[in-house]
């Protein structure tokens, strides 16, 4: 499918009143997502546009290069706050269902997910993101420095905490107490249906994927 511009979209969690994250902070925050998409389909029109036949190719810097880097921030910056604002507005507290039973079984209990969650949340620059890994079907929690930097391929991500100063400032301070305080609002906002549907078509690729190639099996056997 060729590709097309995309749009904001909107979400469940403006529609209410979230518990330690005010209105004005999801308000700001929906305008810069809102610059994200703008972005994505300014630069990708312009990488759609370029004469690849003449266009100058250099590391140091070229226009092509120039777009291409800030693509992927833009991108990115549209796909995680898609996610992030997406899984905001439920009702927080313990993982249920199969996410509960993943990390259960990654971290060695749900509680050492949290610690590691926290402690990620405070190391990260940008994002933690908890991804499911298609090839191996793991779980694990993802620092990322910003949007575009050090997400790993294979990797869906089903829970994105947005550590940056501009998701809790107003609220906390710009301060690591602040941040830390943000993160407990956070997890008691989260949708763990939202997240559980993510995991849920994570895990369903995973099967299609892993099925490719295999050998039909004789009926009856
Ligand atoms: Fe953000």
């Amino acid at each position: 499918m060729p590709w097309d511009e995309i749009k904001p979209r909107q979400f469940a969690a403006f529609e209410k009143e979230l518990d330690g994250i005010s209105r004005q902070t999801m308000e700001d925050h929906y305008k810069l997502y809102e610059g994200y998409c703008k972005k994505v389909n300014e630069c990708r029109k312009i990488l759609n546009e370029f004469d690849y036949g003449e266009i100058e190719g250099n590391q140091v810097y070229s226009p092509l290069r120039a777009v291409a880097v800030d693509y992927t921030f833009a991108l990115l910056g549209y796909k995680n706050h898609d996610l992030y604002f997406g899984h905001l507005g439920g009702e927080g507290g313990e993982p249920n269902g199969r996410f509960a039973e993943l990390v259960d079984q990654e971290f060695n209990g749900v509680d050492k997910w949290f610690d590691s969650l926290r402690k990620s949340a405070k190391a990260a620059r940008g994002w933690v993101m908890v991804g499911y890994d298609l090839n191996d079907g793991s779980v694990f929690n993802y620092i990322m420095d910003t949007q575009n930097l050090w997400a790993v391929y294979n990797m869906v991500p089903v829970l994105a905490l947005d550590v940056y100063e501009h998701a809790y400032a107003r609220d906390y301070g710009a301060t690591p107490d602040g941040r830390g305080q943000y993160v407990e609002a956070f997890l008691r906002n989260v949708n763990w249906d939202h997240v559980n549907r993510q995991l849920a078509q994570a895990e369903a690729a995973k099967q299609g994927a892993d099925s490719v190639g295999r050998e039909p099996t004789p009926a009856g056997q």
